[in-house]
């Protein structure tokens, strides 16, 4: 039962999906598309259609036909009183709905109230898209009217990132390695960076970005998950509320940040977006500094860069180790330091640096990198995986309530603080007051765009 039918994540990433799921006969339930509009079937299935045309791979019409045919449209008008009794009408006796709220978070209440006051709620599970609330006190609040209507167990908080093929392997190859665990810590890694480069803009979004800002759009979410996966302790067991206890202690051994760990950027020409407000003080680019306080990580900093309108379209994890102790190789300056290269985007590539003598009398090395791995871009969408996983009631990949709140705990000081903003031009790497942060730990790296891989 998909809320917001005729948006725009519909459109790009949910129809697409479910058509994805079609394919690989994943699907086996009636979808209804849900929105104010009075529209046929046939519209909500010609809207489907452009969608997966336009954002989907190639279309094969047999299968778009037989997802067409589990697809209904049904209008909600919430002025009318009791609006929710068509929904109630196509529920019929059906058990288990899953209610997908692909719409603004400001009409998230209403719709889950008329829910419950409807008697649709019943056995039902909710799916809530991201941004999940503001800040602190808006989740609090929003979790409070959701928890009234669906019990904790039953809530799906979108996180895609949760659902991507490089992010479950950065897990599986943190712990599944023996040699890993031994160095991960303060006494073996120096920082570590995580960068989330994209060379496109808001993209017609400039209402909702202008609203967010890269902070609230992809630090407390998707950043904070990858930072977790790298530096949670091993879950106790390997069941999902173990993984999702591991993360939320070490979200709660995070520091909240403070105005010094913060540069914010703002890409030329955001102001004239559409939609953006004038005088809008939103940044599109931010770099941050998290301190970890717990004895595996005590003074080693994680670095995140997050932008628009950058150079490349890629998300790059880089784990920095501490040089060898003794200073064997100091008189050609001494060996460069090992570290672990995870790109996450686009391609999945984990890859290890590390020093090795040049051929020749001399004893000088240089640098090399063993790629370890190198997927090409992921399969199966982390849309369709995570859609499957709700439908089958497999909450592992979804962002708990005390998660979500600990990320906001983290970064709601800077939120309200109104840091700086330093414009970039476009396509550079942003600002460059943020290299005043990452002083005493090098440079940025920059991840490689894919043409150079
Ligand atoms: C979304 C953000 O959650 O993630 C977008 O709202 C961002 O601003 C997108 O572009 C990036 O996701 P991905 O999967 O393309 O890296």
């Amino acid at each position: 039962m998909l809320f917001g039918a005729t948006g725009d994540l519909a459109h790009r990433k949910i129809f697409p999906s479910l058509y994805d799921m079609e394919k690989r006969g994943a699907l086996n339930v009636p979808v209804v598309g849900i929105s104010r509009d009075a529209m046929s079937d046939e519209a909500i299935r010609s809207r489907a259609r452009d969608g997966i045309e336009r954002f989907g791979g190639e279309l094969d019409d047999a299968i778009f036909d037989r997802l067409a045919q589990r697809l209904h449209h049904c209008m909600v008008d919430y002025s009318q009183k009791d609006c929710f009794a068509g929904l109630r009408e196509k529920l019929g006796s059906r058990k288990r709905p899953l209610y997908y709220l692909a719409i603004p978070p400001s009409v998230f209440e209403s719709v889950v109230e008329e829910l419950k006051a409807s008697g649709c709620a019943e056995g039902a599970s909710v799916v809530v898209e991201k941004p999940f609330g503001r800040d602190l006190q808006s989740a609090q609040a929003l979790n409070k009217v959701l928890h009234r209507v669906f019990p904790e167990d039953r809530i799906y908080r979108i996180d895609h990132y949760l659902g991507k093929e490089a992010l479950l392997n950065l897990q599986y190859f943190r712990f599944a390695n023996r040699f890993l665990e031994p160095i991960w810590n303060r006494e073996h890694v120096r920082a570590i960076q995580i960068t989330m480069a994209e060379d496109f803009g808001v993209e017609g979004r400039g209402g909702f970005y202008d609203e967010a800002g890269a902070i609230r759009d992809v630090v407390q979410n998707h950043m904070m998950q990858a930072v977790a996966l790298l530096a949670m302790d091993p879950p106790a067991a390997a069941d999902d509320e173990s993984l999702r206890d591991a993360k939320v202690r070490l979200f709660r051994s995070m520091l909240p940040l403070q105005v010094d760990d913060v540069v914010r950027g703002r890409y030329e020409g955001f102001k004239n977006e559409p939609g953006v407000a004038q005088g809008s003080t939103t940044e599109t680019y931010a770099a941050i500094r998290i301190n970890i306080d717990s004895w595996r990580w005590a003074g080693v900093p994680f670095f995140i860069r997050v932008g628009k309108h950058l150079p490349v379209t890629a998300t790059e994890v880089l784990v920095s180790m501490h040089k060898p102790p003794q200073r064997l190789f100091a008189a050609e300056g001494g060996p460069s330091r090992n570290y672990f290269r995870f790109q996450l985007k686009p391609s999945t590539l984990i890859a290890i640096g590390a020093s090795a003598k040049k051929g020749g009398e001399e004893m000088v090395g240089e640098q090399i990198e063993m790629i370890a791995l190198h997927q090409e871009p992921e399969e199966l969408e982390a849309y369709d995986r995570l859609i499957g996983d709700a439908l089958s009631g497999d909450s592992g990949l979804f962002a708990r309530v005390d998660e979500v709140e600990s990320t906001w705990q983290v970064v709601d000081p800077v939120l309200a603080a109104g840091t700086p903003i330093f414009d970039y031009p476009k396509g550079s790497w942003g600002p460059s007051e943020a290299d005043g942060l990452i002083k005493g730990f090098g440079r940025w790296h920059d991840p490689l765009s894919p043409e150079r891989l």
